[in-house]
């Protein structure tokens, strides 16, 4: 059924077509309509970063920046659902157009540049939860805000988010914001992860429970950066990894019109250096720290080549855009096969 309505969605510009399925996502949600017209998945529960996953497919950040659409995104199989990112105020984010849809390479390009309605309003919604999932929170910050105030943004985000979230994710890796993907190194780094462990302290005190951390990498980075990263992550017992971001390389799509658009790359030609990246830090971490694997991951089989690769869970975003509901249900039957 995806099939026919993706045909109907993707004459439309991609902005417009992604609000107008979110709606109807959320409108067949109240109606309590998606469940019965979802494929339905068979759980393998996975226990990782201390939380028990009904599944281990995953919604990826980005898509529902506000958290108004999770309750019915849940309900088309999701084992979790990240939403966000959200920074502490409402931003606008880019120009339009800022999303471009590569179909003949099965990739998105975009530069949205974290236009969310800010983190009270993320805050609201979340309230009205009503998804049985994990709930991922994706944090970031605002493009005013300057680079060594960075901290202070997540900070603010953690504050408000913490009692809500099953997990909480800091997005250092949007190519999107000028100098986000900077706070991935050297001293950056550790400013930003010693800030963040100190204010998890303080809010497992006092809330009385333990919240994990999970922190979003880019895939452009050498291997000895990511040996860097993993050691960083390893010395501040940062609970989680996700990786990875959207791509700035642009290696298979040469010969698209869009090849060109300033932004990140998702989608099929983002999976290779999205699992390398996963095999380097899989090999630093020695299993001490869990993977998040997410990029390309378009079929079952590259679902199951992340978890090969040495990720605990996958999350998907530009797959669930070209194949829909069905890729959830594939990917949780290939990871259940695989293991
Ligand atoms: C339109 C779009 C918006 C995105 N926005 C965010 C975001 O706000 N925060 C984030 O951490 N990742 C964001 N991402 C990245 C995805 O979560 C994911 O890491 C990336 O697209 C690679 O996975 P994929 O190949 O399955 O799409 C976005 C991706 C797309 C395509």
């Amino acid at each position: 059924m995806y099939k026919y309505l993706r045909n109907l969605l993707f004459r439309l510009d991609p902005e417009v077509s992604h609000e107008l399925s979110l709606d109807m996502i959320g409108a067949a949600e109240r109606l309590h309509l998606v469940k019965p017209f979802a494929p339905e998945v068979d759980n393998d529960p996975v226990e990782v970063m201390g939380i028990r996953f009904p599944n281990a497919v995953g919604l990826a950040a980005g898509l529902d920046k506000n958290g108004d659409y999770f309750n019915g995104l849940g309900d088309l199989g999701f084992g979790f659902v990240e939403i966000g990112t959200v920074t502490p105020l409402a931003q606008p984010g880019n120009p339009q157009p800022r999303l471009f849809r590569l179909t003949e390479e099965q990739a998105i390009i975009n530069r949205m540049g974290f236009n969310n309605k800010g983190v009270e309003h993320l805050v609201e919604n979340v309230k009205r939860r009503r998804f049985t999932g994990v709930l991922g929170i994706n944090i970031g910050k605002n493009k005013a805000t300057e680079e060594e105030h960075a901290l202070r943004d997540y900070e603010i985000c953690m504050e408000a988010v913490y009692p809500y979230a099953d997990y909480i994710t800091i997005n250092i890796s949007s190519p999107n914001t000028p100098g986000l993907r900077n706070l991935q190194f050297g001293e950056a780094l550790n400013v930003l992860l010693e800030g963040i462990k100190r204010k998890q302290g303080e809010l497992y005190s006092k809330h009385g429970k333990y919240k994990p951390v999970a922190v979003k990498i880019a895939p452009d980075m050498s291997e000895e950066e990511l040996a860097q990263v993993a050691a960083t992550f390893l010395h501040y017992e940062i609970d989680g990894v996700i990786a990875t971001n959207t791509t700035l390389s642009r290696e298979g799509v040469e010969n698209s019109e869009y090849k060109d658009e300033a932004g990140g790359l998702s989608g099929r030609p983002v999976r290779e250096k999205s699992t390398a990246a996963i095999k380097v830090l899989a090999e630093h971490l020695k299993g001490k720290i869990p993977i998040i694997g997410v990029g390309g991951i378009m079929t079952g089989e590259d679902a199951a080549e992340k978890i090969k690769a040495g990720a605990s869970l996958v999350q998907i975003y530009s797959g669930f855009i070209y194949r829909g509901p069905e890729l959830v249900k594939e990917a949780a039957e290939a990871i259940s096969s695989a293991s």
